[in-house]
Protein backbone atom coordinates (compact mmCIF):
# COMPACT_ATOMS: atom_id res chain seq x y z
CA UNK A 1 0.00 0.00 0.00
CA UNK A 2 2.57 2.33 0.99
CA UNK A 3 4.58 1.48 -2.03
CA UNK A 4 2.06 2.05 -4.02
CA UNK A 5 1.22 5.34 -3.24
CA UNK A 6 5.02 6.99 -3.04
CA UNK A 7 4.44 5.14 -7.20
CA UNK A 8 1.20 7.61 -7.36
CA UNK A 9 3.42 10.17 -5.84
CA UNK A 10 5.84 9.86 -8.19
CA UNK A 11 3.84 9.77 -11.43
CA UNK A 12 2.07 13.23 -10.28
CA UNK A 13 5.43 14.76 -10.03
CA UNK A 14 5.80 13.72 -13.42
CA UNK A 15 9.31 11.76 -12.70
CA UNK A 16 8.59 8.32 -14.12
CA UNK A 17 7.13 9.80 -17.19
CA UNK A 18 10.15 12.17 -17.57
CA UNK A 19 12.75 8.88 -17.37
CA UNK A 20 10.91 7.83 -20.73
CA UNK A 21 10.73 10.87 -22.52
CA UNK A 22 13.93 11.69 -22.18
CA UNK A 23 16.07 8.74 -22.41
CA UNK A 24 19.57 8.73 -21.15
CA UNK A 25 22.44 8.52 -23.60
CA UNK A 26 23.11 5.48 -22.50
CA UNK A 27 19.66 3.57 -22.38
CA UNK A 28 19.56 0.81 -25.25
CA UNK A 29 17.20 1.33 -27.88
CA UNK A 30 14.70 -1.70 -28.72
CA UNK A 31 13.39 -2.01 -32.70
CA UNK A 32 10.42 -4.61 -32.61
CA UNK A 33 10.78 -6.00 -36.04
CA UNK A 34 7.53 -7.76 -36.63
CA UNK A 35 7.09 -9.80 -40.11
CA UNK A 36 4.76 -12.55 -40.86
CA UNK A 37 7.06 -15.18 -42.66
CA UNK A 38 8.99 -17.97 -41.46
CA UNK A 39 12.80 -17.27 -39.95
CA UNK A 40 13.91 -19.68 -42.79
CA UNK A 41 13.21 -17.20 -45.89
CA UNK A 42 14.33 -14.26 -47.89
CA UNK A 43 12.75 -11.92 -45.25
CA UNK A 44 13.22 -14.05 -42.45
CA UNK A 45 17.07 -14.43 -42.83
CA UNK A 46 17.82 -10.81 -43.87
CA UNK A 47 16.00 -9.50 -41.13
CA UNK A 48 17.82 -11.73 -38.72
CA UNK A 49 21.29 -10.52 -40.75
CA UNK A 50 20.03 -6.96 -39.89
CA UNK A 51 19.49 -7.50 -36.49
CA UNK A 52 23.18 -8.57 -36.07
CA UNK A 53 24.51 -5.98 -38.29
CA UNK A 54 22.41 -2.84 -36.52
CA UNK A 55 23.65 -4.12 -33.31
CA UNK A 56 27.39 -4.57 -34.30
CA UNK A 57 27.72 -1.09 -35.89
CA UNK A 58 25.95 0.88 -33.00
CA UNK A 59 27.91 -1.33 -30.71
CA UNK A 60 24.78 -2.85 -28.96
CA UNK A 61 23.31 0.95 -28.19
CA UNK A 62 20.63 -0.42 -30.83
CA UNK A 63 18.59 -3.94 -29.21
CA UNK A 64 16.53 -5.28 -32.45
CA UNK A 65 13.59 -7.74 -31.26
CA UNK A 66 13.17 -9.68 -34.27
CA UNK A 67 9.50 -11.44 -34.24
CA UNK A 68 8.57 -13.95 -37.30
CA UNK A 69 6.26 -15.58 -38.78
CA UNK A 70 3.07 -13.12 -37.62
CA UNK A 71 3.84 -14.16 -34.03
CA UNK A 72 3.26 -10.68 -32.48
CA UNK A 73 0.74 -9.38 -35.65
CA UNK A 74 -0.75 -10.72 -38.26
CA UNK A 75 -0.57 -8.54 -41.49
CA UNK A 76 -3.95 -7.19 -40.80
CA UNK A 77 -2.87 -5.22 -37.92
CA UNK A 78 0.62 -4.87 -38.55
CA UNK A 79 0.42 -1.95 -40.07
CA UNK A 80 -1.49 -0.58 -37.31
CA UNK A 81 0.49 -1.83 -34.82
CA UNK A 82 3.70 -0.43 -36.87
CA UNK A 83 1.37 3.35 -36.79
CA UNK A 84 0.60 3.23 -33.47
CA UNK A 85 4.22 2.80 -32.51
CA UNK A 86 3.86 -0.52 -30.85
CA UNK A 87 6.31 -2.04 -33.07
CA UNK A 88 9.29 -0.06 -35.06
CA UNK A 89 9.89 -1.72 -37.63
CA UNK A 90 7.79 -4.25 -40.45
CA UNK A 91 9.26 -5.71 -43.95
CA UNK A 92 5.39 -5.99 -45.73
CA UNK A 93 4.96 -7.23 -49.16
CA UNK A 94 4.49 -4.28 -51.61
CA UNK A 95 1.02 -5.16 -52.26
CA UNK A 96 0.31 -4.07 -48.23
CA UNK A 97 0.89 -0.78 -48.44
CA UNK A 98 -1.54 0.33 -50.71
CA UNK A 99 -4.36 -0.29 -48.19
CA UNK A 100 -2.79 2.75 -46.75
CA UNK A 101 -4.83 4.55 -49.59
CA UNK A 102 -0.85 4.91 -51.71
CA UNK A 103 -2.59 2.71 -53.96
CA UNK A 104 0.47 3.37 -56.58
CA UNK A 105 1.94 0.12 -54.66
CA UNK A 106 -0.06 -2.50 -56.60
CA UNK A 107 1.46 -1.91 -59.84
CA UNK A 108 3.92 -4.31 -58.14
CA UNK A 109 1.30 -6.70 -58.38
CA UNK A 110 0.79 -6.32 -62.23
CA UNK A 111 1.53 -9.78 -63.63
CA UNK A 112 3.97 -10.11 -65.84
CA UNK A 113 5.53 -6.33 -65.19
CA UNK A 114 8.58 -6.95 -64.82
CA UNK A 115 10.89 -9.51 -66.86
CA UNK A 116 13.33 -10.45 -64.30
CA UNK A 117 15.10 -8.77 -60.98
CA UNK A 118 17.50 -6.72 -63.01
CA UNK A 119 14.11 -5.19 -64.49
CA UNK A 120 12.48 -4.76 -61.47
CA UNK A 121 15.76 -3.47 -59.62
CA UNK A 122 15.77 -0.66 -61.96
CA UNK A 123 12.34 0.60 -60.79
CA UNK A 124 12.81 -0.25 -56.71
CA UNK A 125 16.39 1.51 -57.20
CA UNK A 126 15.54 4.22 -58.95
CA UNK A 127 13.59 7.43 -58.60
CA UNK A 128 10.40 5.48 -58.98
CA UNK A 129 11.31 3.77 -55.87
CA UNK A 130 12.14 6.55 -54.05
CA UNK A 131 9.30 8.90 -54.96
CA UNK A 132 6.68 5.25 -53.40
CA UNK A 133 8.39 5.69 -50.05
CA UNK A 134 8.05 9.36 -49.89
CA UNK A 135 4.19 8.86 -50.40
CA UNK A 136 4.44 6.63 -46.38
CA UNK A 137 5.67 9.87 -44.76
CA UNK A 138 1.86 11.56 -44.42
CA UNK A 139 1.16 8.38 -43.29
CA UNK A 140 3.91 8.46 -40.64
CA UNK A 141 6.05 5.49 -42.41
CA UNK A 142 9.38 5.79 -43.40
CA UNK A 143 10.41 3.76 -46.36
CA UNK A 144 13.76 2.19 -45.65
CA UNK A 145 14.85 -0.89 -48.27
CA UNK A 146 13.03 -2.85 -51.07
CA UNK A 147 13.86 -6.31 -50.39
CA UNK A 148 13.23 -9.33 -52.59
CA UNK A 149 11.60 -12.39 -52.20
CA UNK A 150 10.68 -13.84 -55.90
CA UNK A 151 8.53 -14.51 -58.46
CA UNK A 152 5.57 -16.29 -57.33
CA UNK A 153 3.86 -19.55 -58.41
CA UNK A 154 0.30 -20.97 -58.41
CA UNK A 155 -0.61 -24.26 -56.93
CA UNK A 156 -4.10 -26.16 -56.59
CA UNK A 157 -4.98 -29.79 -56.00
CA UNK A 158 -5.34 -30.27 -59.57
CA UNK A 159 -2.46 -29.38 -62.69
CA UNK A 160 -3.17 -25.48 -63.30
CA UNK A 161 -1.31 -25.63 -67.25
CA UNK A 162 -4.29 -23.30 -68.99
CA UNK A 163 -6.57 -20.85 -68.04
CA UNK A 164 -9.37 -22.90 -68.24
CA UNK A 165 -7.75 -25.11 -65.47
CA UNK A 166 -8.14 -22.14 -62.93
CA UNK A 167 -12.15 -21.75 -63.47
CA UNK A 168 -14.44 -21.92 -60.69
CA UNK A 169 -10.99 -22.25 -58.14
CA UNK A 170 -11.57 -20.22 -55.31
CA UNK A 171 -7.81 -19.00 -54.96
CA UNK A 172 -6.20 -16.97 -51.84
CA UNK A 173 -5.01 -13.48 -52.45
CA UNK A 174 -3.40 -10.76 -50.74
CA UNK A 175 -5.66 -8.00 -50.24
CA UNK A 176 -4.40 -6.69 -53.71
CA UNK A 177 -7.03 -5.32 -56.46
CA UNK A 178 -4.96 -5.78 -59.00
CA UNK A 179 -4.40 -9.42 -57.47
CA UNK A 180 -8.27 -9.67 -57.91
CA UNK A 181 -8.37 -8.75 -61.36
CA UNK A 182 -5.56 -11.30 -62.10
CA UNK A 183 -7.67 -14.13 -60.89
CA UNK A 184 -10.92 -12.99 -62.38
CA UNK A 185 -8.93 -12.83 -65.72
CA UNK A 186 -8.43 -16.45 -65.48
CA UNK A 187 -11.79 -16.94 -64.35
CA UNK A 188 -10.94 -18.18 -60.58
CA UNK A 189 -12.60 -16.55 -57.23
CA UNK A 190 -10.37 -14.95 -55.64
CA UNK A 191 -10.47 -15.25 -52.03
CA UNK A 192 -8.09 -12.50 -49.42
CA UNK A 193 -7.18 -14.50 -46.59
CA UNK A 194 -4.19 -13.32 -43.82
CA UNK A 195 -1.35 -15.18 -44.72
CA UNK A 196 -0.89 -16.84 -41.19
CA UNK A 197 -4.35 -18.51 -41.94
CA UNK A 198 -3.51 -19.82 -45.83
CA UNK A 199 -2.52 -23.15 -44.63
CA UNK A 200 -5.77 -23.58 -42.78
CA UNK A 201 -8.35 -22.26 -45.56
CA UNK A 202 -6.05 -24.93 -48.11
CA UNK A 203 -6.41 -27.59 -45.70
CA UNK A 204 -10.35 -26.94 -44.83
CA UNK A 205 -10.77 -26.27 -48.39
CA UNK A 206 -12.46 -22.80 -47.79
CA UNK A 207 -10.41 -22.24 -50.84
CA UNK A 208 -8.65 -24.25 -53.45
CA UNK A 209 -5.52 -23.15 -54.59
CA UNK A 210 -2.67 -20.22 -53.65
CA UNK A 211 -0.03 -17.97 -55.45
CA UNK A 212 3.33 -17.42 -53.71
CA UNK A 213 6.95 -17.52 -54.05
CA UNK A 214 8.51 -21.19 -53.23
CA UNK A 215 9.69 -20.20 -49.90
CA UNK A 216 6.53 -19.16 -48.50
CA UNK A 217 4.69 -22.44 -50.40
CA UNK A 218 7.95 -24.61 -48.49
CA UNK A 219 7.96 -22.84 -45.06
CA UNK A 220 4.02 -22.65 -44.62
CA UNK A 221 4.10 -26.45 -45.40
CA UNK A 222 1.61 -26.00 -48.21
CA UNK A 223 2.92 -28.85 -50.21
CA UNK A 224 0.72 -30.51 -47.63
CA UNK A 225 -2.23 -29.53 -48.63
CA UNK A 226 -1.24 -28.54 -52.57
CA UNK A 227 -0.70 -31.73 -54.85
CA UNK A 228 0.14 -29.19 -57.77
CA UNK A 229 2.95 -26.39 -58.24
CA UNK A 230 3.06 -24.86 -61.88
CA UNK A 231 5.78 -22.49 -62.17
CA UNK A 232 4.07 -19.91 -64.14
CA UNK A 233 6.30 -17.09 -62.56
CA UNK A 234 3.72 -14.82 -63.14
CA UNK A 235 4.11 -11.88 -60.77
CA UNK A 236 6.67 -10.44 -58.52
CA UNK A 237 6.96 -10.58 -54.49
CA UNK A 238 8.63 -8.19 -52.62
CA UNK A 239 9.07 -6.32 -49.41
CA UNK A 240 9.23 -2.99 -48.29
CA UNK A 241 11.18 -2.21 -45.01
CA UNK A 242 9.56 0.40 -43.53
CA UNK A 243 9.90 2.31 -40.07
CA UNK A 244 7.54 4.15 -37.88
CA UNK A 245 8.28 7.78 -38.73
CA UNK A 246 8.28 9.56 -35.13
CA UNK A 247 10.68 6.92 -33.76
CA UNK A 248 13.26 7.12 -36.88
CA UNK A 249 12.91 10.94 -36.83
CA UNK A 250 13.83 10.97 -33.03
CA UNK A 251 17.05 8.65 -33.52
CA UNK A 252 20.53 10.48 -32.80
CA UNK A 253 22.43 10.85 -35.89
CA UNK A 254 25.16 8.77 -35.32
CA UNK A 255 22.49 5.54 -34.84
CA UNK A 256 20.45 6.48 -37.50
CA UNK A 257 23.74 6.48 -39.75
CA UNK A 258 25.04 3.11 -38.47
CA UNK A 259 21.26 1.79 -39.37
CA UNK A 260 21.06 3.09 -42.61
CA UNK A 261 25.03 1.27 -43.05
CA UNK A 262 23.18 -1.98 -41.41
CA UNK A 263 20.49 -1.36 -44.12
CA UNK A 264 22.68 -0.92 -46.77
CA UNK A 265 24.44 -4.38 -46.68
CA UNK A 266 20.83 -6.43 -45.10
CA UNK A 267 19.36 -5.10 -48.34
CA UNK A 268 22.59 -6.41 -49.92
CA UNK A 269 22.35 -9.78 -48.52
CA UNK A 270 18.71 -10.31 -49.09
CA UNK A 271 18.76 -9.43 -52.65
CA UNK A 272 21.45 -11.79 -52.86
CA UNK A 273 19.87 -14.64 -51.39
CA UNK A 274 16.77 -14.50 -52.56
CA UNK A 275 16.66 -16.17 -55.25
CA UNK A 276 19.00 -19.82 -53.95
CA UNK A 277 16.39 -19.61 -51.22
CA UNK A 278 13.47 -20.06 -53.65
CA UNK A 279 15.99 -22.57 -55.32
CA UNK A 280 16.44 -24.50 -52.56
CA UNK A 281 12.94 -24.43 -51.18
CA UNK A 282 11.90 -26.03 -55.22
CA UNK A 283 14.43 -28.43 -54.30
CA UNK A 284 12.87 -29.51 -50.87
CA UNK A 285 9.62 -29.33 -52.21
CA UNK A 286 10.22 -32.04 -54.69
CA UNK A 287 12.04 -34.14 -51.95
CA UNK A 288 9.17 -33.89 -50.21
CA UNK A 289 7.35 -36.17 -52.61
CA UNK A 290 3.71 -34.63 -51.99
CA UNK A 291 3.45 -31.64 -54.73
CA UNK A 292 3.90 -32.42 -58.15
CA UNK A 293 5.99 -29.41 -60.14
CA UNK A 294 4.78 -28.30 -63.25
CA UNK A 295 6.82 -26.86 -65.75
CA UNK A 296 4.76 -25.43 -68.41
CA UNK A 297 5.36 -25.07 -72.39
CA UNK A 298 6.08 -21.99 -74.03
CA UNK A 299 3.00 -22.39 -75.35
CA UNK A 300 1.07 -23.34 -72.00
CA UNK A 301 2.98 -20.19 -70.74
CA UNK A 302 2.03 -17.70 -73.38
CA UNK A 303 -1.75 -18.64 -72.86
CA UNK A 304 -1.38 -17.60 -69.19
CA UNK A 305 0.09 -14.50 -69.83
CA UNK A 306 -2.18 -13.60 -72.54
CA UNK A 307 -4.84 -14.28 -69.91
CA UNK A 308 -3.52 -12.85 -66.60
CA UNK A 309 -2.37 -10.09 -69.02
CA UNK A 310 -5.64 -8.42 -69.37
CA UNK A 311 -5.64 -7.02 -65.60
CA UNK A 312 -3.13 -4.36 -66.92
CA UNK A 313 -6.09 -2.54 -69.60
CA UNK A 314 -8.82 -3.20 -67.09
CA UNK A 315 -7.15 -2.33 -64.28
CA UNK A 316 -8.65 1.41 -63.16
CA UNK A 317 -6.62 1.91 -60.01
CA UNK A 318 -2.76 2.99 -60.96
CA UNK A 319 -3.21 6.10 -62.59
CA UNK A 320 -1.94 5.37 -66.61
CA UNK A 321 0.39 8.71 -65.95
CA UNK A 322 2.31 6.71 -62.91
CA UNK A 323 2.43 3.30 -65.22
CA UNK A 324 4.02 4.73 -68.16
CA UNK A 325 6.29 6.81 -65.76
CA UNK A 326 6.76 3.21 -64.48
CA UNK A 327 8.21 1.52 -67.55
CA UNK A 328 9.70 4.43 -69.43
CA UNK A 329 11.38 4.58 -65.99
CA UNK A 330 13.88 7.26 -65.72
CA UNK A 331 13.65 8.07 -69.31
CA UNK A 332 10.09 10.27 -68.68
C1 LIG B 1 1.58 -13.09 -48.48
O1 LIG B 1 0.70 -12.63 -47.74
O2 LIG B 1 1.40 -14.02 -49.27
C2 LIG B 1 2.97 -12.52 -48.41
O3 LIG B 1 2.89 -11.18 -48.19
C3 LIG B 1 3.74 -13.15 -47.32
C4 LIG B 1 5.08 -12.51 -47.11
O4 LIG B 1 6.05 -13.06 -47.63
O5 LIG B 1 5.15 -11.48 -46.44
Amino acid sequence: MKLYKVLIGLLAAGLLVSVQANPSKDQTIVIKFSHIAAQDTPKGKAADHFKKLAEKYTKNKVKVEVYPNSQLFKDKDEMDALQKGEVQMLAPSLSKLAPLGIKEFEIFDLPYIFNDYKDMHAITQGQVGKDLFNRLEPKGIVGLAYWDNAFKQMSANKPLRKPEDFKGLKMRIQASKIIDLQMQSLGATPVVTSFAEVYKALQSKTVDGTENSISNFFTQNIHDVQKFLTLTNHGYLGYAVIANKKFWDKLPDDVKDDLKKAMTEATEYANEIAKKENDDALADVKASGKTEIIELTPEEKAALKKAMITSHDKQDIIPKAFLRWWLCGEKC
